[in-house]
């Protein structure tokens, strides 16, 4: 089945059901600042969804273009994009929770034919602190449609620790079965409307072989694990609650958002789990293989075109929805995908302008769909061109200066300097340095990188992950909260854990850190509660100035082993925690609210990463 074909069963289907079709809104939200892009169908529709009268009625349905920024680090497997399509059918206080799982079983299993075997799907399992209860109701009309079809599908809890223990359907918490603007309920302002949501999955199938040879060996599969089996389709939310000041209350009237992946639908319905072979992406791939002479097929090489073809995708949409690439909000995102994609046709070989020839074939492909393409096409090329002359210009002053540092031998803050003062790619040093043989110091590269992006992360937070207005002020409680994070885990688990990455973002932490085995239930346990108990202590954070040495006497954990300058920044949780680093940081912990840890993964060989909320 081609795109083209499920997108227009899907519409069909929805006008069969007394829907109206809208167009696609533009990928730059109108009239709302709450998020830089638009990431999903429903963030055009929330006025509706709060309660405003939509002109065409109650029934609404549409195929909207979406665009991820948070994504960009993920795209190189075989699912994730940054630009996808998301099919959408909306109720507004009209239809509810069992048409639409009526309705979305029937679209699947005979509209366009998934066996109802290979569905599973994913309901939420309540949570009392949010006065929200199990949905028992969800439950019991998947169950109904599941028997139509002589399935017994039987429910099945904790699916995360116990694996899938024969379930059909399973309960997960609100970090997977809740949904809003901003994800999870703590990260909510008051008057956002949000709700419990059920996802749905297709099973590819192939456990055994993904479980074997990875980090996945020792843990139970489950619908909503990144083994690759299972991939997500499509999600049914339930929205009916608004965030107040006294916490969540009922909408006047419940509301249905449905969003589902286009591309994953498809690739589902084909059953082949690599979305990049579906008739939206294989043009692209294949021009690519022609302008690079290499093959698809292997690994590395699929990694790189991959990455190559999304964002030259999401890049030509972008451009035609009138976004250029500058370097504030949406125009440094737009200038960033370019430049990345140029980087990764490095590696490829390609070392001559190949954006706008990528981008035609986009636009052939998106042609009927989409006319804005065509219309906007010599726009689109002549942006495309003009950035990427420049950003060749970049890569060959920095490859001069590089030349000109090469002999006598690199350093990981020459790297940094090139990066830093050329905007010169350190993957492109690392691999000028290996051709010759160079030694290279990517510890120290990183500690000088880390040592700046510290500086800048409360405003860029803001711009990768959403442009959320207090973005600045949760990405801080973040930051503070890792540090707690990382003296907690020196406690639990020992003095050997030290920091091997981190990541914030305006919904969650993400922590890697050395530690030989995967950590248990019970110290999970533990390091969550040290956590909480120096929140609730309401520690003040200082920050004080002085030397390397005397940081070090002092006890503060400094990351990688770097080469600081003659003052550092140490900030300390008094009493508890003490670390060399940039800030910015909360003034005290007690603004900090609730930790929680959502994620406890393996990252690479002795290795673990943690991913944590605040709520
Ligand atoms: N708004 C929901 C989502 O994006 C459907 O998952």
């Amino acid at each position: 089945m081609t795109a083209g074909e499920l997108r227009e069963k899907y519409l069909e289907f929805f006008k069969s059901k007394g829907h109206i079709m809208v167009p696609s809104s533009l990928l730059v939200p109108e009239n709302d600042s709450t998020t830089l892009f638009t990431g999903s169908g429903m963030q055009p529709m929330v006025p509706y969804l709060l309660g405003e009268k939509h002109p065409l009625g109650t029934r609404i349905v549409d195929s909207q273009k979406c665009f991820r920024a948070q994504d960009i680090e993920d795209v190189g497997d075989n699912r994730h994009t940054t630009f996808f399509e998301m099919l959408g059918n909306w109720s507004f206080g009209d239809y509810f929770k069992k048409e639409q799982i009526v309705w979305m079983f029937e679209f699947l299993t005979k509209e366009i034919g998934l066996d109802p075997k290979n569905i599973y799907v994913t309901v939420f399992r309540g949570n009392e602190e949010l006065g929200i209860s199990r949905d028992n109701e969800a439950v019991g009309y998947w169950k109904e449609e599941f028997a139509k079809v002589g399935i017994e599908a039987k429910d099945t809890d904790f699916p995360e620790k116990n694996g899938m223990q024969d379930g059909r359907i399973f309960y997960y918490d609100e970090t997977k079965n809740w949904w809003s603007r901003v994800g999870v309920p703590g990260n909510m302002p008051n008057g956002e409307p949000g709700g419990p949501d059920s996802e749905m999955f297709w099973d590819f199938g192939v456990e055994l072989m993904i479980h074997e040879n990875s980090e996945f060996k020792k843990q139970p599969c489950h619908v909503n694990c990144d083994c690759g089996r299972f991939l997500e389709i499509g999600n049914n939310v339930f929205m009916q609650y608004v965030k107040t000041e006294k916490g969540f209350e009922l909408l006047p009237k419940g509301n249905i958002d449905f969003g589902g992946g286009l591309e994953r639908t498809v690739a589902a319905k084909n059953n082949d789990p690599d979305i990049f072979k579906t008739d939206l992406f294989l043009p692209i791939i294949q021009k690519i293989e022609e302008i690079s002479g290499k093959k698809y097929g292997e690994s590395a090489n699929a990694y790189d075109m991959r990455v190559i073809t999304d964002h030259f995708k999401a890049t030509t949409f972008l451009i035609a929805d009138g976004i250029l690439p500058s370097n504030t909000q949406q125009g440094y995102v737009l200038r960033r995908l370019i430049r990345r994609a140029i980087r990764y046709g490095h590696m490829l070989g390609i070392n001559e302008n190949f954006s706008v020839k990528i981008s035609e074939v986009v636009i052939g492909i998106y042609r009927d769909s989409y006319p804005e393409l065509e219309k906007n096409k010599s726009l689109i090329f002549s942006e495309l061109e003009k950035e990427e002359n420049k950003f060749r210009k970049t890569l060959e002053h920095g490859l001069a200066e590089f030349n000109k540092l090469a002999e006598r031998g690199i350093t990981g803050k020459d790297a940094f300097d090139l990066y830093q003062s050329y905007g010169f790619p350190f993957e492109i040093t690392k691999e000028l340095a290996k051709e010759r043989g160079l030694k290279l110091n990517e510890e120290e590269f990183a500690a000088e990188f880390k040592k700046h992006q510290e500086l800048s992360r409360t405003a860029s937070a803001g711009m990768f992950k959403g442009g959320l207005a207090d973005a600045g002020e949760q990405t801080k409680k973040l930051h503070t909260a890792t540090h707690l994070l990382q003296a907690a885990l020196r406690q639990v688990l020992g003095t050997h854990v030290s920091q091997k990455g981190s990541n914030i973002n305006t919904e969650r932490l993400r922590f890697d850190f050395s530690h030989p085995e995967k950590m248990t239930p019970e110290q999970i346990k533990e390091v969550e509660d040290l956590v909480n108990i120096k929140i609730k202590a309401n520690l003040e954070i200082r920050r004080e100035e002085m030397t390397p040495e005397e940081a070090k006497a002092q006890g503060a954990l400094g990351v990688f082993e770097a080469k600081y300058g003659d003052k550092v920044s140490v900030y300390s949780a008094v009493g508890f925690s003490k670390e060399i680093c940039g800030g910015p940081h909360a003034a005290s912990t007690g603004e900090l609210s609730h930790f929680k840890i959502v994620k406890e993964e393996a990252s690479s060989a002795g290795v673990r990463r943690v991913k944590a909320i605040l709520e």
